[in-house]
Protein backbone atom coordinates (compact mmCIF):
# COMPACT_ATOMS: atom_id res chain seq x y z
CA UNK A 1 0.00 0.00 0.00
CA UNK A 2 1.52 3.38 -1.22
CA UNK A 3 -0.01 6.64 1.01
CA UNK A 4 0.14 9.76 1.65
CA UNK A 5 -0.80 11.45 4.95
CA UNK A 6 -1.58 15.32 4.11
CA UNK A 7 -1.94 17.90 6.99
CA UNK A 8 -1.37 21.03 8.24
CA UNK A 9 2.05 20.78 11.36
CA UNK A 10 0.81 19.43 14.22
CA UNK A 11 -2.13 17.65 12.48
CA UNK A 12 -0.68 14.14 13.99
CA UNK A 13 1.13 12.88 10.68
CA UNK A 14 3.88 12.15 12.12
CA UNK A 15 2.33 10.07 15.35
CA UNK A 16 -0.28 8.41 13.35
CA UNK A 17 2.13 7.51 10.53
CA UNK A 18 4.66 5.51 13.11
CA UNK A 19 1.31 3.99 13.85
CA UNK A 20 0.26 3.05 10.58
CA UNK A 21 3.72 1.69 9.53
CA UNK A 22 3.76 -0.39 12.20
CA UNK A 23 0.68 -2.20 11.93
CA UNK A 24 1.10 -2.49 8.17
CA UNK A 25 4.81 -3.42 8.38
CA UNK A 26 5.91 -0.68 5.66
CA UNK A 27 8.22 2.20 6.16
CA UNK A 28 7.23 5.87 7.06
CA UNK A 29 8.52 8.18 4.78
CA UNK A 30 9.16 11.66 6.48
CA UNK A 31 11.04 14.53 4.67
CA UNK A 32 11.02 16.91 7.85
CA UNK A 33 13.01 13.70 9.56
CA UNK A 34 15.27 13.23 6.90
CA UNK A 35 16.21 16.78 6.57
CA UNK A 36 16.88 17.16 10.40
CA UNK A 37 18.78 14.33 10.16
CA UNK A 38 21.03 16.01 7.43
CA UNK A 39 21.18 18.93 10.15
CA UNK A 40 22.35 17.12 12.71
CA UNK A 41 25.03 15.21 10.86
CA UNK A 42 26.03 18.73 9.22
CA UNK A 43 26.02 17.51 5.88
CA UNK A 44 26.38 20.82 3.09
CA UNK A 45 22.34 19.84 2.26
CA UNK A 46 21.25 20.08 5.73
CA UNK A 47 23.34 23.44 6.55
CA UNK A 48 21.51 25.01 3.76
CA UNK A 49 17.70 23.87 4.47
CA UNK A 50 18.21 24.43 8.50
CA UNK A 51 17.92 28.41 8.15
CA UNK A 52 14.69 27.58 6.22
CA UNK A 53 13.29 25.35 7.92
CA UNK A 54 13.96 27.54 11.50
CA UNK A 55 12.39 30.05 9.21
CA UNK A 56 9.62 27.68 8.65
CA UNK A 57 9.99 28.11 5.02
CA UNK A 58 9.45 25.24 2.68
CA UNK A 59 13.29 23.98 1.27
CA UNK A 60 13.20 23.88 -2.53
CA UNK A 61 11.27 21.69 -4.42
CA UNK A 62 14.35 19.97 -6.29
CA UNK A 63 15.70 19.23 -3.00
CA UNK A 64 12.98 16.90 -1.67
CA UNK A 65 12.30 15.53 -4.43
CA UNK A 66 15.75 13.97 -4.98
CA UNK A 67 15.56 12.86 -1.35
CA UNK A 68 12.61 11.13 -1.94
CA UNK A 69 13.17 9.97 -4.88
CA UNK A 70 16.48 7.73 -3.73
CA UNK A 71 14.24 6.89 -0.81
CA UNK A 72 11.60 5.27 -2.64
CA UNK A 73 14.18 2.77 -4.37
CA UNK A 74 15.56 1.01 -1.42
CA UNK A 75 14.47 -2.25 -0.52
CA UNK A 76 12.21 -1.49 2.28
CA UNK A 77 9.63 0.29 -0.01
CA UNK A 78 9.13 -2.30 -2.02
CA UNK A 79 5.94 -3.14 -0.46
CA UNK A 80 4.31 0.29 -0.28
CA UNK A 81 5.43 3.18 2.01
CA UNK A 82 4.08 6.05 4.00
CA UNK A 83 4.82 9.20 3.11
CA UNK A 84 4.69 12.04 5.53
CA UNK A 85 5.09 15.51 5.04
CA UNK A 86 5.71 15.05 1.42
CA UNK A 87 4.52 16.09 -1.43
CA UNK A 88 3.88 19.85 0.12
CA UNK A 89 3.50 21.82 -3.27
CA UNK A 90 1.90 21.20 -6.42
CA UNK A 91 4.89 20.83 -8.00
CA UNK A 92 6.14 17.82 -5.53
CA UNK A 93 3.08 15.73 -5.88
CA UNK A 94 3.59 16.52 -10.09
CA UNK A 95 7.17 14.80 -9.62
CA UNK A 96 6.31 12.29 -7.28
CA UNK A 97 3.89 11.02 -9.63
CA UNK A 98 6.40 10.98 -12.68
CA UNK A 99 9.11 9.37 -10.45
CA UNK A 100 6.68 6.98 -9.31
CA UNK A 101 5.50 5.96 -12.47
CA UNK A 102 9.23 5.04 -13.18
CA UNK A 103 9.02 2.35 -11.05
CA UNK A 104 5.95 1.34 -11.78
CA UNK A 105 4.40 1.99 -8.96
CA UNK A 106 1.08 5.22 -8.05
CA UNK A 107 -0.36 6.29 -5.02
CA UNK A 108 -3.12 3.93 -3.36
CA UNK A 109 -4.53 6.45 -1.14
CA UNK A 110 -3.77 9.91 0.45
CA UNK A 111 -5.28 10.85 3.64
CA UNK A 112 -6.07 14.18 4.77
CA UNK A 113 -5.79 15.53 8.75
CA UNK A 114 -8.29 18.13 8.83
CA UNK A 115 -7.09 20.40 12.52
CA UNK A 116 -8.19 23.68 13.19
CA UNK A 117 -5.06 26.24 13.66
CA UNK A 118 -5.34 27.05 17.07
CA UNK A 119 -5.28 23.65 18.64
CA UNK A 120 -2.24 22.94 16.17
CA UNK A 121 -0.72 25.99 18.22
CA UNK A 122 -1.43 24.16 21.27
CA UNK A 123 -0.37 20.27 20.11
CA UNK A 124 3.47 21.72 19.10
CA UNK A 125 3.76 24.24 21.60
CA UNK A 126 3.57 20.58 24.34
CA UNK A 127 5.08 18.83 21.54
CA UNK A 128 8.29 16.91 23.10
CA UNK A 129 10.24 14.90 20.21
CA UNK A 130 13.19 11.61 21.25
CA UNK A 131 16.14 13.05 18.94
CA UNK A 132 17.15 9.64 18.83
CA UNK A 133 14.20 7.51 17.84
CA UNK A 134 11.83 10.35 16.73
CA UNK A 135 9.15 9.28 19.15
CA UNK A 136 7.03 12.35 19.94
CA UNK A 137 5.06 12.96 22.65
CA UNK A 138 2.71 15.68 24.55
CA UNK A 139 3.02 17.21 27.57
CA UNK A 140 -0.96 17.02 28.33
CA UNK A 141 -2.42 15.02 25.47
CA UNK A 142 0.53 11.71 25.18
CA UNK A 143 2.88 12.31 28.36
CA UNK A 144 6.08 10.04 28.56
CA UNK A 145 5.69 7.94 31.62
CA UNK A 146 9.07 9.85 33.17
CA UNK A 147 9.50 13.98 32.74
CA UNK A 148 11.30 14.63 29.72
CA UNK A 149 12.86 11.08 28.75
CA UNK A 150 12.02 9.13 25.92
CA UNK A 151 9.68 5.57 26.66
CA UNK A 152 10.86 4.05 23.86
CA UNK A 153 15.02 4.80 24.32
CA UNK A 154 15.83 6.36 27.35
CA UNK A 155 16.77 9.55 25.65
CA UNK A 156 16.25 12.90 26.85
CA UNK A 157 13.40 14.50 25.13
CA UNK A 158 13.82 18.41 23.21
CA UNK A 159 11.94 20.63 21.29
CA UNK A 160 11.94 21.57 17.66
CA UNK A 161 13.80 24.53 17.04
CA UNK A 162 10.82 25.73 14.62
CA UNK A 163 8.28 25.22 17.34
CA UNK A 164 8.32 28.29 19.07
CA UNK A 165 4.74 30.41 17.83
CA UNK A 166 5.74 32.69 15.85
CA UNK A 167 7.14 30.04 13.01
CA UNK A 168 4.36 27.99 13.64
CA UNK A 169 2.08 30.50 12.91
CA UNK A 170 4.25 30.89 9.82
CA UNK A 171 4.62 27.33 8.47
CA UNK A 172 0.72 27.55 9.17
CA UNK A 173 0.71 30.09 6.23
CA UNK A 174 2.60 28.27 4.32
CA UNK A 175 0.74 25.25 4.78
CA UNK A 176 -2.73 27.57 3.56
CA UNK A 177 -0.75 28.78 0.07
CA UNK A 178 1.58 26.32 -0.73
CA UNK A 179 0.10 22.57 0.41
CA UNK A 180 -3.19 23.29 1.34
CA UNK A 181 -3.84 22.99 -2.72
CA UNK A 182 -3.53 19.29 -3.30
CA UNK A 183 -6.29 18.70 -1.21
CA UNK A 184 -8.22 19.54 -4.14
CA UNK A 185 -5.07 17.92 -6.48
CA UNK A 186 -5.49 14.57 -5.10
CA UNK A 187 -9.54 15.03 -4.20
CA UNK A 188 -9.33 15.39 -8.25
CA UNK A 189 -7.79 12.37 -8.64
CA UNK A 190 -10.22 10.13 -6.89
CA UNK A 191 -7.43 9.54 -3.73
CA UNK A 192 -8.39 11.56 -1.16
CA UNK A 193 -9.65 10.58 2.38
CA UNK A 194 -10.30 12.98 4.86
CA UNK A 195 -10.24 12.31 8.46
CA UNK A 196 -11.28 14.51 11.68
CA UNK A 197 -7.56 15.25 13.23
CA UNK A 198 -9.44 17.03 15.79
CA UNK A 199 -10.27 13.49 17.83
CA UNK A 200 -8.37 11.82 20.59
CA UNK A 201 -4.82 9.93 18.56
CA UNK A 202 -6.68 6.33 19.41
CA UNK A 203 -9.71 7.79 17.32
CA UNK A 204 -7.92 8.75 14.56
CA UNK A 205 -6.06 6.03 13.72
CA UNK A 206 -9.17 3.61 14.24
CA UNK A 207 -10.67 5.94 11.67
CA UNK A 208 -7.22 5.78 9.24
CA UNK A 209 -7.23 1.93 9.71
CA UNK A 210 -10.87 1.63 8.74
CA UNK A 211 -10.60 3.57 5.81
CA UNK A 212 -7.41 1.28 4.70
CA UNK A 213 -9.97 -1.61 5.05
CA UNK A 214 -7.34 -3.10 8.23
P1 LIG B 1 7.81 18.51 9.16
O1 LIG B 1 8.75 17.85 10.07
O2 LIG B 1 7.11 17.71 8.12
O3 LIG B 1 6.80 19.35 10.03
P2 LIG B 1 5.26 19.77 9.84
O4 LIG B 1 4.57 19.39 8.58
O5 LIG B 1 5.24 21.21 10.17
O6 LIG B 1 4.52 18.88 10.82
P3 LIG B 1 4.92 18.50 12.27
O7 LIG B 1 5.97 17.45 12.23
O8 LIG B 1 5.21 19.76 13.06
O9 LIG B 1 3.54 17.94 12.80
P4 LIG B 1 2.85 16.53 12.58
O10 LIG B 1 1.69 16.70 11.65
O11 LIG B 1 3.85 15.48 12.23
O12 LIG B 1 2.27 16.31 14.04
P5 LIG B 1 2.78 15.36 15.23
O13 LIG B 1 2.35 13.96 14.96
O14 LIG B 1 4.20 15.62 15.56
O15 LIG B 1 8.58 19.68 8.38
C1 LIG B 1 9.42 20.57 9.08
C2 LIG B 1 10.08 21.53 8.08
O16 LIG B 1 10.90 20.77 7.16
C3 LIG B 1 9.13 22.33 7.17
O17 LIG B 1 8.66 23.50 7.80
C4 LIG B 1 10.05 22.61 5.97
O18 LIG B 1 10.96 23.64 6.25
C5 LIG B 1 10.84 21.31 5.84
N1 LIG B 1 10.17 20.31 4.97
C6 LIG B 1 9.71 19.08 5.34
N2 LIG B 1 9.15 18.45 4.29
C7 LIG B 1 9.24 19.31 3.24
C8 LIG B 1 8.82 19.24 1.88
N3 LIG B 1 8.17 18.17 1.39
N4 LIG B 1 9.08 20.31 1.07
C9 LIG B 1 9.74 21.39 1.54
N5 LIG B 1 10.15 21.54 2.81
C10 LIG B 1 9.91 20.50 3.66
O19 LIG B 1 1.84 15.91 16.41
C11 LIG B 1 2.07 17.20 16.99
C12 LIG B 1 1.84 17.13 18.52
O20 LIG B 1 0.46 16.89 18.77
C13 LIG B 1 2.61 16.00 19.22
O21 LIG B 1 3.03 16.45 20.48
C14 LIG B 1 1.57 14.86 19.38
O22 LIG B 1 1.81 14.09 20.55
C15 LIG B 1 0.27 15.68 19.50
N6 LIG B 1 -0.88 15.03 18.86
C16 LIG B 1 -0.90 14.30 17.70
N7 LIG B 1 -2.15 13.88 17.41
C17 LIG B 1 -2.95 14.38 18.41
C18 LIG B 1 -4.36 14.29 18.67
N8 LIG B 1 -5.18 13.62 17.85
N9 LIG B 1 -4.82 14.90 19.79
C19 LIG B 1 -3.99 15.59 20.63
N10 LIG B 1 -2.65 15.71 20.43
C20 LIG B 1 -2.14 15.11 19.33
MG1 LIG C 1 5.91 15.47 11.80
Amino acid sequence: MNLILLGPPGSGKGTQAKMIAQHLGIPQVSTGDMLRAAVKEGTPMGLKAKAMMDAGALVPDEVVVGIVRERLQKDDCVNGFILDGFPRTVAQADALQSNLADLGKSINMVISLEVDNEAVVERISGRRTCPDCGRMYHVQFDPPESADTCGECGSALIQRDDDREATVRKRLDVYAQQTAPLVEYYNNAGLLKSIDGMQAIQTVQAEILQALGC
